[in-house]
């Protein structure tokens, strides 16, 4: 093997350090040494550090060391600090729509951009065309893996179909952990089973919801991912004029709890609705069928959706789920009959961060 060329390290600023921000920081400062990254700049909500020679902070002392910074944190003064460096990546920990916004800016710069944030590649077709356009100027690279299934490699694997030839027929998975958890208690093939509402109460005491459950009830987490593969597909590069307001959608939300503000009050309220519940439940096995919420991409029919659907006992979307698992199945030209399956943990921190180490991988090789 040739030797390698000795390249400097890649700048990694850090916005966000929340669950995944905090494993991120984690899992970078734990490389064996020497690492092909230095940590340059920390963004929390409270407070913000920059070197642009590298922070001096370790695994255990970086927490402390943002908490004591009284730098207020400003993103735009952030893109000036690194618009003069070399090789450098912002990684977008945040769920912001704000910081999403400002990925064109980085962009045209020359920053890439990591994020398991779906918020900017999920919205207006405007925003995702400066993204594209940003980075085709300057050739600066965005990375968003992580966006879907977390750290399961979906969208890569997708983009390798695509641009060595394949035709993708059709998309279908499970791809929210929490509407998994639920269905996978939910509904089976035994004859019995608990309520609806008690299913989706335990899902929230264990922590697996959102703090109102209608946020992962609505699907509108669902349809931000569809987005986010269809416009990897070239057909439907452009048919997503609002993003993931243009995907179909069903909602779980019963349209009497709409108003329902309050998350502990709407699962309270979810039980005089569980009679309509049962009966879906109660239809689909008659069928020998247990019900999944799922997300299609179906290229040959021209459709994208999220929805409540029947499946046979036997498939795997009813046989091979525990937990929160995510699954991803692939039907393409080269993938018949057969599916290529993507299947394991769809949320948590340490595999979403994981997917964005790879991301950033693939910004050092
Ligand atoms: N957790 C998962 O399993 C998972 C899986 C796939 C994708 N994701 C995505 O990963 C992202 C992070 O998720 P998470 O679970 O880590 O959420 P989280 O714990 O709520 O962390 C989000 C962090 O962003 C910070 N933040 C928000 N707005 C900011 C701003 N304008 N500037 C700087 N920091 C800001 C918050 O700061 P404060 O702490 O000061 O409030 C918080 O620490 C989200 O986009 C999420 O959808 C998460
Ligand atoms: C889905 O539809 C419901 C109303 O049925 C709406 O509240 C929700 O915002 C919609 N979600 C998306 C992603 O369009
Ligand atoms: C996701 O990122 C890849 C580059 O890694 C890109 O080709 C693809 O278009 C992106 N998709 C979206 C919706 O941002």
């Amino acid at each position: 093997m040739p030797a390698k060329r000795s390249v400097p390290p890649l700048s990694v600023a850090v916005i966000g350090t929340g669950l995944v921000g905090s494993e991120l920081i984690s899992q970078l400062l734990s490389l064996p040494s020497p690492s092909p990254f230095i940590l340059v700049a920390l963004v929390s909500l409270t407070g913000s550090l920059f070197s642009p020679t590298g922070l001096s902070v370790t695994k255990d002392t970086w927490r402390s060391t943002l908490k004591a910074s009284n730098a207020k944190p400003d993103l735009q003064a952030l893109v000036e600090q690194l618009s003069p460096l070399d090789r450098v990546v912002v990684v977008d920990n945040t769920a912001a729509q704000a910081v999403a916004d400002l990925y064109p800016e980085f962009l045209r710069r020359g920053i890439h951009v990591a994020t398991p944030n779906k918020k900017a590649f999920s919205g207006s077709q405007e925003l995702y065309d400066q993204i594209l356009q940003a980075s085709k100027e300057s050739g600066a690279r965005w990375l968003n893996e992580s966006t879907v299934g977390a750290g399961l490699p979906v969208v890569q694997t997708l983009k390798d179909m695509v641009a060595s030839g394949d035709k993708i027929k059709k998309i279908e998975g499970v791809f929210s952990g929490t509407m998994s958890y639920i269905f996978n208690e939910f509904s089976t093939a035994s004859p019995d089973g608990p309520s609806f509402s008690s299913v989706v109460r335990v899902a929230k005491e264990k922590g697996y919801t959102e703090p109102h459950p209608a946020d992962d009830l609505n699907g509108a987490d669902v349809c931000r991912k569809l987005s986010i593969l269809a416009r990897s597909i070239p057909t439907f590069q452009n048919a997503l004029p609002e993003g993931y307001k243009s995907v179909a959608n069903r909602s779980l939300v019963p349209p009497a709890l709409e108003s329902v503000t309050n998350g502990a009050e709407f699962v309270d309220r979810l039980n005089e609705f569980d009679a309509e519940f049962d009966k879906l439940r109660s239809e689909a096995r008659a069928e020998g069928s247990v019900l999944r919420f799922v997300g299609v991409v179906d290229v040959e029919q021209g459709v994208i959706k999220a929805d409540l659907a029947k499946y046979s006992v036997t498939h795997p979307f009813a046989t091979s789920l525990g937990g929160s698992d995510n699954i991803i199945m692939f039907h393409t030209e080269r993938y018949s009959p057969r599916p290529l399956i993507v299947q394991g943990a769809g949320a948590g921190a340490a595999v979403t961060a994981m997917g964005v180490m790879g991301d950033l991988f693939k910004l050092v090789l």
